[in-house]
């Protein structure tokens, strides 16, 4: 072999051994999810796997990982996702000036003033216009004549050659506008949505307003500034039309007064209140705004909060008599500077039907259902600002302003802003609120649960894409795009919910993407009358019906070909239950067999010493204890059975490892099984811990801690060496001590060759004895002859001793004392004799003397 070959060869080796290691590494870390599904439908409802509706198919399962080819591909059903677009029509782009910025077309077209606007705007963006892209002529033209119909006559002459000339009269403002989407379960799929806000995009602006008794400077305000209003609205947009409507409230207590008089003439200067009139339709003729404002005539009400609801119901309602324009930015400019009424106050007047949200308007243009169905709820009206892309401006007093700064959350598209309280900053305030609206855009749809779709862009930065549905600081023209990932979560239980159309739009503008999604959750095989689909197949033994390559057997057969029946078996038993242990499990045969029939066939082995037995395979004789890697001990010690060792003769322990008989745990002078301190275990003594002490040694003889013996010797050896202790009692010593008779030494030595015990006690008599004992076979025990006493002492000496020491004290003390005494007395005595010697008694005068006799005189004798 030349050298090149073998390296080849070596090469080649290596490549297969690593592909297996590879493949059995990819096996291990992920878990194979299409091998559990056994029927089509579920096999594609997971993510990557797809069906093999072979008929004759010998693999492991028909679910399987499409990257692996283990079924021939005209068998293989593995539906993809797929994208069509049906409509996909350019946006609107910008006019000619349009292209390099809003602010420029604000400032150089309508800066110039309302009746030079035209000329001046568009003449200017023509000069310039030499760099422009070739679809925006075109474009250009499709402005003009969809504004045709609402421009004012005043600038018609100007642009009507562009309207003839163009076909298509829309715009444009999202792209594509449908699309048909084949989806399969959990798989993610990225559409692009762009979106430009197209110039002079029509806007109509409807101004409804309280007209309760306290908005009375206000509307006279309004109908001072309508004419700037419009102004200001058509130098944004030419395209633009205004409407008017006011509301009082529900005409009942306690809203307003009923009594008779009120009713008519609520308060000074004011006219019967009412639920909401339209006093002014939509229309293009703003100059009469300010009149119809004018004319509106104040009323009162009783309670602080107002039907406002009603009238934002009715308005939104009621497009045809409102006037709302298909295409068109619709704003909603609702002022007030009280609180509101919503569903459930209507009980407080006895209104209990709840609201349609239908338009009620008559003739007039008053609201005709206000005192027969309640207040509308914040989610209704949510509901049809959403249905009908309305953007509701809260035009609000301060005191207000916190309420509807809640509110607007709950209101799609809505904002509140604050109004002074002559509503004087109205112009400024809806040019803002527009300006805000229109520079932002937000995707929202109407998916339902089973369809996530989830948004991203990277607005106008240029930047990556983030996960937001909302662009902020749009100006006219600039065109962002959105990617919008959808996905399935899971196939819908009804099956209809299968095809579904999704919106995506963009808030308060009425154009949208339709997307037509189909859930790919079925498979055409399972469908009768496709081709994989047979009934009363004979690859079902003529008793099952056969689709996607398996057998849908009938309620008397079962089995993989429908051979098994059910009169075979008792009736009770379910195929793939008597195939599992129990109920908590579902995997039949334990995953080593067959489930065939309702039983168990369980897999063969590769090694034929290997066995798989037991009803549900749940045995093997391969799978127990071993020892030095020989399954239990190895065939001389035990054999395996379903999981334990079978210990032969001899043998024991759980892999059969040691030896039944306990000779080796014998001590070899004889004795107990481990000198009866410990028990034998596998043929070792394993010795036992006492509160004595830690035996040890090969048959637990050895304690060096333990007390040993003394405690149970110390009577007998007192007793019988020196006829004391407990057995002092001769004939109590002859009967409790036989078992040895110390021997007499003088004094008590260890042997430490001999493993000789020490013992040392003190008797009742304080004395100290000793003596040894060893255990060599048999006990002998040394004690010491003499026990070692301590000298006595005469304690009666000592007491009297103390006694006579004390009286003897005693005594001299008392003679001092007398000694003492005497001298003193003899002084004492000397001296007075002295003094008697010096001393002349005076006899007569003596002053301890005293008269015998004594007088009385009795004072009350007066001496006749
Ligand atoms: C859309 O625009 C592209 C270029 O921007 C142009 O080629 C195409 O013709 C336009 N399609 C229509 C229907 O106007
Ligand atoms: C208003 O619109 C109508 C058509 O709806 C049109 O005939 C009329 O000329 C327009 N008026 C103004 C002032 O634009
Ligand atoms: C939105 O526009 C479509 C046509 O583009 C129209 O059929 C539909 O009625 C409009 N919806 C509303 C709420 O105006
Ligand atoms: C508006 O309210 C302020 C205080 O909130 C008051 O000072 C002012 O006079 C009011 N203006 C009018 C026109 O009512
Ligand atoms: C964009 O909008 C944010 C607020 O959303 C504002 O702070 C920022 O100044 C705006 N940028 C421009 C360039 O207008
Ligand atoms: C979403 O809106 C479209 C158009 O209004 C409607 O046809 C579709 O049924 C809606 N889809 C869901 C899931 O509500
Ligand atoms: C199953 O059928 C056999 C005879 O076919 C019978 O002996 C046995 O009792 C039946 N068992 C049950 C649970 O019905
Ligand atoms: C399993 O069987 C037990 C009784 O054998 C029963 O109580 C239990 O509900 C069953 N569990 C299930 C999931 O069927
Ligand atoms: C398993 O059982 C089979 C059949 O009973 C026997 O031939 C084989 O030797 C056994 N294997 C072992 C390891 O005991
Ligand atoms: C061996 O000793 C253990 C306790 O130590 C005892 O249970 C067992 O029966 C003994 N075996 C024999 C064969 O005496
Ligand atoms: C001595 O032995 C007798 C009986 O043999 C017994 O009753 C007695 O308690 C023993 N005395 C002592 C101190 O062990």
């Amino acid at each position: 072999m030349i050298p090149g070959s073998k390296a080849i060869l070596l090469a080649i080796v290596l490549a297969a051994v690593l592909g297996q290691i590879d493949g059995q590494k990819a096996g291990k870390l992920t878990q194979n999810p299409c091998g559990a599904k056994d029927k089509c439908h579920t096999c594609i409802q997971t993510e990557s796997c797809a069906w093999c509706m072979q008929p004759d198919f010998k693999g492991q399962s028909r679910c399987f990982q499409h990257s692996s080819k283990v079924c021939p591909e005209e068998f293989v059903w593995n539906p993809d996702t797929s994208e069509q677009i049906l409509l996909n029509k350019n946006l609107t782009l910008a006019s000619v000036a349009g292209g390099s910025s809003a602010i420029g077309y604000g400032a150089g077209g309508y800066g110039a003033g309302g009746a030079g606007y035209g000329a001046a705007g568009y003449g200017a963006g023509g000069g310039a216009g030499g760099g422009y892209l070739s679809g925006s002529s075109s474009s250009s033209s499709h402005y003009h004549s969809s504004s045709s119909s609402s421009m004012s006559s005043s600038y018609g002459s100007e642009y009507s050659a562009g309207w003839s000339a163009s076909s298509s009269s829309e715009i444009v403002q999202i792209k594509p506008q449908s699309v048909k989407l084949k989806l399969r379960i959990n798989q993610k799929h990225d559409l692009k949505v762009s979106y430009t806000q197209a110039e002079g995009y029509p806007v109509d602006l409807y101004y409804l307003m309280d007209l309760s008794k306290s908005m009375e400077d206000d509307k006279e305000k309004l109908s001072a500034l309508g004419d700037k209003l419009s102004e200001t609205m058509k130098s944004i947009t030419s395209n633009f039309r205004l409407g008017f409507g006011s509301f009082v409230d529900k005409v009942l207590m306690p809203y307003v007064s009923t009594i008779p008089k009120k009713l008519e003439n609520p308060c000074d200067n004011c006219k019967a209140p009412y639920g909401y009139r339209n006093h002014m339709p939509l229309n293009n003729n703003t100059e009469s705004f300010s009149n119809e404002v004018k004319d509106a005539a104040v009323s009162g009400n009783l309670d602080a909060p107002e039907g406002g609801f009603d009238a934002i119901m009715q308005a939104i309602a009621c497009r045809q008599q409102v006037g709302w324009r298909e295409q068109a930015r619709r704003l909603l400019v609702f002022s007030t500077d009280a609180g509101f009424h919503y569903a459930g106050d209507g009980k407080l007047g006895g209104v209990i039907a709840p609201n349609d949200g239908e338009c009620h308007l008559n003739s007039q243009g008053m609201y005709t259902h206000s005192v027969l169905q309640d207040y509308p709820s914040i989610s209704q009206i949510n509901q049809k600002v959403k249905e009908n892309a309305i953007n509701i401006i809260f035009a609000v007093t301060s005191n207000q302003f916190s309420v509807y700064e809640k509110l607007k959350g709950h209101i799609q598209g809505s904002s509140a802003a604050v109004l002074s309280n002559d509503s004087s900053n109205v112009v400024d305030l809806v040019k803002e609120e527009y300006a805000k609206i229109s520079s932002s855009v937000e995707m929202k749809d109407n998916a339902t649960g089973d369809v996530k779709i989830t948004y991203f862009s990277s607005c106008l930065t240029g930047g990556p894409e983030i996960q937001t549905s909302k662009c902020d600081n749009l100006t006219v023209g600039q065109q962002v795009s959105f990617t919008a990932q959808i996905q399935v979560l899971k196939c819908p239980e009804d099956p209809r919910d299968w095809t579904q159309h999704i919106q995506i739009y963009p808030v308060g503008i009425n154009e949208s993407m339709l997307i037509q999604l189909e859930m790919l959750c079925a498979c055409p095989c399972e469908q009768p009358g496709s081709t994989g689909y047979e009934v009363h197949s004979r690859h079902c033994n003529n008793f099952g019906t056969f689709m996607c390559g398996i057998c849908d057997c009938d309620e008397h057969h079962f089995g993989n070909s429908c051979e098994c029946s059910v009169s075979d078996m008792n009736s009770t038993i379910n195929n793939d239950a008597s195939c599992r242990a129990d109920n908590t499990t579902t995997t039949d045969c334990s995953g080593r067999g067959n489930c065939v029939c309702g039983a168990c066939e369980c897999f063969k082995r590769s090694n034929p010493e290997e066995v798989v037995s037991g009803p549900f395979c749940e045995c093997d004789n391969f799978s127990c204890e071993r020892n030095k890697n020989q399954l239990c001990s190895g065939p001389d010690h035990g054999t395996c059975d379903c999981g334990r060792c079978i210990c032969k003769p001899g043998w024991t322990g759980t892999s059969c490892a040691c030896q039944a008989s306990n000779d080796t745990c014998m001590p070899p002078g004889g004795g107990e099984i481990c000198s009866g301190h410990g028990v034998c275990e596998c043929g070792v003594c394993k010795c036992a811990v006492n509160e004595q002490g830690r035996y040890s040694g090969r048959h637990c003889e050895k304690c060096p801690t333990c007390s040993g013996r003394c405690q149970e010797l110390k009577d007998c050896v007192q007793c019988q060496m020196y006829h004391t202790g407990v057995l002092k009692d001769v004939n109590d010593c002859a009967r409790n001590c036989t078992t040895f008779t110390p021997i007499g030494v003088e004094k008590v030595e260890i042997d430490e060759r001999k493993d000789e015990q020490m013992c040392t006690f003190f008797d009742e008599d304080d004395c100290r004895f000793e003596f040894k004992y060893s255990e060599q076979g048999e006990l002998i025990v040394h004690a010491q002859e003499e026990k070692e006493c301590p000298p006595k002492v005469f304690m009666l000496g000592i007491v009297l001793g103390v006694i006579a020491a004390i009286v003897l004290v005693g005594l001299a003390i008392l003679l001092l004392w007398k000694l003492l005494t005497t001298i003193h007395d003899r002084r004492e005595f000397a001296r007075f004799e002295k003094e008697r010697m010096n001393a002349k008694w005076d006899t007569g005068e003596n002053p301890i003397y005293k008269q015998a006799t004594s007088t009385f005189k009795n004072p009350m004798y007066a001496g006749k």
